[in-house]
């Protein structure tokens, strides 16, 4: 694992946006694999800018997302449909009909879970895979016990998963209950990974990550697994001060 400290949340976000930068630099037709989040908005943001003033062009880039609340629309403003249009597909020149997320309204999920993992095997997964790390480690909505073994699949949401989230929604009770997400394995068919972490509140979570125990119990732990895998944290997420 290849850890990176920045200063603060500008620097890390500038950091995570030069290298999806790169990764479409040298290959237009990257496949992207996207997270949502509060973490990666400052990427998005840099991005943004990139393709504003520096001509950074993603006309030819395909983008999976690693998860999606089931029953949510995509015009609805707490799915991650939506949250993708706002902060990035709505001001950058990719084609829509290859933003690719899991349909959490599809009646059927198992099968939705199923014909979207296929994609992703299609595609030959991600190029650089963006990641978020929750405070007990997970990684998508693989929450702790998730085999290693997962690939895409359906979750139930654990309270503390809810509560975290709960902060975008107008009470708890409308956070879902289930969502769809990549499994472990369809994650680690990245050939690339880049996991970041901000703030004191995830100093924890960094600092089990490092220390190299492989466990279920600790889903980030499977990036251990991983030949190429960046963590980009800011110096608060390292435990400084
Ligand atoms: C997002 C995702 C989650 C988040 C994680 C951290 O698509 O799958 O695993 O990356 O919950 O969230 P933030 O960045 O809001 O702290």
């Amino acid at each position: 694992m290849n850890v990176i400290t920045c200063r603060h949340y500008e620097e890390l976000s500038e950091k995570a946006a030069e290298m999806i930068a790169e990764t479409v630099k040298q290959k237009p037709d990257a496949v992207l694999g996207l997270a949502t989040g509060g973490t990666p908005e400052g990427v998005y943001k840099e991005l943004v800018r990139m393709h504003r003033s520096e001509g950074l062009s993603f006309r030819d880039v395909t983008t999976i997302n690693l998860d999606e609340y089931a029953g949510l629309s995509p015009e609805d403003k707490n799915s991650y449909h939506y949250y993708m249009n706002t902060h990035f597909f709505a001001h950058i020149d990719s084609k829509k009909d290859r933003h690719f997320l899991p349909d959490g309204r599809a009646d059927d999920l198992e099968a939705e879970c199923e014909r979207y993992d296929r994609l992703i095997q299609t595609l030959g997964g991600a190029d650089i895979q963006l990641l978020g790390i929750g405070h007990n480690g997970h990684i998508g909505f693989n929450e702790p016990g998730t085999p290693f073994e997962s690939r895409t699949h359906v979750v139930e949401l654990n309270e503390e998963t809810r509560r975290a989230n709960a902060r975008y929604f107008p009470s708890i009770d409308q956070v879902p209950e289930k969502a769809v997400t990549m499994g472990i394995r369809t994650i680690l068919s990245g050939k690339r990974i880049l996991i970041m972490a901000s703030g004191k509140s995830k100093a924890q979570a960094v600092k089990q990550l490092l220390d190299g125990r492989v466990s279920e119990a600790f889903p980030a732990s499977a990036l251990h697994e991983h030949p190429d895998v960046t963590v980009l944290i800011d110096e608060e997420a390292a435990g400084g001060d």
